[in-house]
C-alpha cells in the first residue's frame, strides 16, 4: 500500500514519532493527513487536519470517527511509558488505558472505514513487545498485549482487505526515551523505513537500527510459523 493520494490518520500526531509520520506521510504524497491529539494542533500544511483525540475518551474517538469521511491508513502511534520497578499494578493500569484499552477502542472505531477502503492498520509497538524491558514492566506487558490483539485483528481482518502492520521499533530519539543513554534511531528514518516496510507488504515491522538486523530471524522463527498456523482458525467476521 502506498501512502500517494491516501487518506492517513496518525495519533499523538504533534511530537516524537508521530510528528515524523505525519511529516514522511505528506512527503510521500498523502492527499489528508488527519493528526489525532489532546492538545489543539497548528499545521501549515493545507492537507493536514487537526483531530482532537485522547485515544483514552470514549467520546472524543466517537467524534473522530463521525468526523472522517474515509480513510485508508491508521496509524496507532499514541502511548505512554513510565519506570515502575517495583512493579506497580496501578502504573499497569496506566499503561493499559493507553497502550492498549485506547489503542483498541481507535482501532475498533475506525475499522469499518478501513474494510470500506481495504486499507491499512499500522500499529506501534516494541521490541519491549517482545522481551520485557527490565525498568518498564509495566510497559512491557501493555505492549505485549497490543501485540497479541494486534495479531489477532490480522488474522481476522486479512479476510476483508485490511492489511494489519505491528511496528515492533527499538530505541528512537524522542521524549519517551530522552533519558536513556544508549544509542537511538531518529523518528525521522523511523517513519521512512516504516512506511518503506509496509510498502513492500512486511507485517512486523523493525524500523531501526537496533532491530532492523531481526527481520529475517523473525519471519521464520518459530512465533511466526505458529502464527501462520494460528490464522487458519480465523474464519468468518472479526469478534465484535
Ligand atoms: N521512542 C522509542 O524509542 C519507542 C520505541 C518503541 C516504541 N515506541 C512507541 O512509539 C509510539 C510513539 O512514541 P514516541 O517515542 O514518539 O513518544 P513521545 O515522544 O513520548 O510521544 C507520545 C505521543 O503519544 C501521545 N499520547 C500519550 N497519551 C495519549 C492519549 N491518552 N491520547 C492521545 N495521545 C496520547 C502524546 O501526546 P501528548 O503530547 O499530548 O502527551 C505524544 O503525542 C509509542 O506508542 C511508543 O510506545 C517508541
Amino acid at each position: 500500500m502506498g501512502i500517494e493520494g491516501k487518506t492517513v490518520l496518525v495519533t499523538g500526531a504533534n511530537r516524537g514519532i508521530g510528528k515524523a509520520l505525519v511529516a514522511e506521510a505528506l512527503a510521500r504524497g498523502a492527499a489528508r493527513v488527519y493528526a489525532g491529539t489532546r492538545q489543539p494542533l497548528a499545521d501549515a500544511d493545507a492537507r493536514v487536519t487537526p483531530l482532537t483525540l485522547d485515544i483514552t475518551d470514549a467520546a472524543q474517538i466517537q467524534a473522530a470517527a463521525g468526523q472522517v469521511e474515509s480513510l485508508d491508513i491508521l496509524i496507532n502511534n499514541a502511548g505512554i511509558m513510565l519506570p515502575d520497578i517495583p512493579f506497580d499494578p496501578a502504573i499497569l493500569e496506566r499503561h493499559m488505558a493507553v497502550n492498549f484499552h485506547g489503542t483498541n477502542a481507535v482501532t475498533q472505531a475506525f475499522q469499518p472505514a478501513l474494510v470500506r477502503s481495504g486499507g491499512a492498520i499500522i500499529t506501534m509497538n516494541s521490541a519491549a513487545a517482545l522481551s520485557p524491558l527490565p525498568p518498564f514492566p509495566s510497559y512491557s506487558i501493555s505492549k505485549s498485549a497490543l501485540f497479541s490483539l494486534t495479531r489477532t485483528m490480522r488474522a481476522f481482518l486479512a479476510g476483508q482487505g485490511v492489511s494489519v502492520h505491528a511496528v515492533l521499533a527499538g530505541p528512537i530519539d524522542t521524549d519517551m526515551t530522552r533519558q536513556l543513554p544508549i544509542p537511538k534511531s531518529s523518528p525521522e528514518s523511523a517513519a521512512q523505513a516504516i512506511f518503506d516496510a509496509v510498502d513492500k507488504g512486511e507485517e512486523d515491522i523493525f524500523p531501526d537500527a537496533t532491530m532492523a538486523p531481526m527481520t529475517d530471524m523473525w519471519r521464520n522463527g518459530p512465533d511466526k510459523i505458529l502464527e501462520r498456523q494460528f490464522a487458519e482458525l480465523a474464519q468468518g467476521a472479526p469478534p465484535a
